[in-house]
């Protein structure tokens, strides 16, 4: 059976950063990259903005287009998602991706740090958020190679409401440790990153890969934290072969 892989973007994005993977990688799975609430075409008020309300969104979407199983991969704020839905509905997980996350909570200074970006959000606006964090969330090679691709992100990031952009700074403060979720995850799994993330460094999606009992590291060289939109090719490839892992062991 054709495999449905869920793309949860991240943060403060919207699902136009699948752009250059869901045509790819439809060769093999039904894709769906949605919205998360608040963001892109989903715009609406009085946000509930938390992990878990964000899985349990994505789940009534899935449940209303009669998606059983499926396969989460999220990116960043996404893959917090993905291991919630883990968590919430672990039945119906047909694998796992996780790219340029991290399975721990925030230290005290990172829930300091989400309070000072919803604030900006709201007090200072979103293209303030943009420029700040463009030079964060691409690697090394692509900021100087790919001026471009900084501009479409930066732009993506601007565009976004500055409310939800706050409530999802402060609903990631308030995640838990989800180690736990993916050391009691036994299909196999794929963890993505970028050698030049440097909001996720290496050690991190290291200690995911050790904790997922069947987990998989593929670090893409010359990509920083979006992996994927840096370097598709790679980025689709990983995911491709994860896709056939997973049918050949259905095969078998
Ligand atoms: C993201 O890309 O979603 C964010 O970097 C996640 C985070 O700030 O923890």
């Amino acid at each position: 059976m054709r495999p449905t892989l869920l793309l949860i973007h991240g943060f403060p994005l919207d699902h136009t950063l699948w752009d250059a993977n869901v045509e790819a990688l439809r060769s093999k799975a039904d894709v769906i990259a949605p919205d998360l609430p608040g963001f892109g075409n989903m715009r609406r008020t009085g946000l509930e903005a938390t992990m878990e309300s964000y899985a349990q969104a994505l789940l009534d979407d899935l449940d209303e287009r009669g998606v059983g199983a499926f396969i989460p991969c999220g990116l960043s704020m996404g893959g917090y998602v993905a291991m919630a839905l883990v968590q919430r509905a672990p039945e119906r997980m047909a694998g796992l991706v996780l790219c340029n996350t991290r399975s721990t909570a925030d230290t005290p200074e990172g829930i300091a740090a989400r309070e000072a970006t919803a604030r900006d959000a709201t007090e200072r606006g979103m293209d303030v958020i943009a420029r700040g964090m463009v030079p964060k969330v691409l690697g090394r090679t692509t900021r100087a190679q790919d001026p471009g691709l900084s501009n479409w992100i930066e732009r993506m990031i601007a565009r976004q409401d500055p409310q939800a952009v706050a409530a999802a700074s402060r609903g990631m403060a308030q995640r838990r440790d989800r180690t736990d979720v993916l050391r009691a995850f036994d299909r196999p799994a794929l963890v993505i990153t970028g050698a030049e993330d440097e909001l996720m460094p290496l050690p991190t999606s290291q200690a995911m890969a050790e904790a997922l009992p069947a987990g998989k590291l593929v670090v893409i060289e010359s990509a920083g934290h979006l992996s994927n939109v840096e370097r598709p090719d790679a980025f689709n490839a990983a995911v491709l072969g994860y896709l056939d892992l997973l049918e050949s062991r259905e095969r078998s």
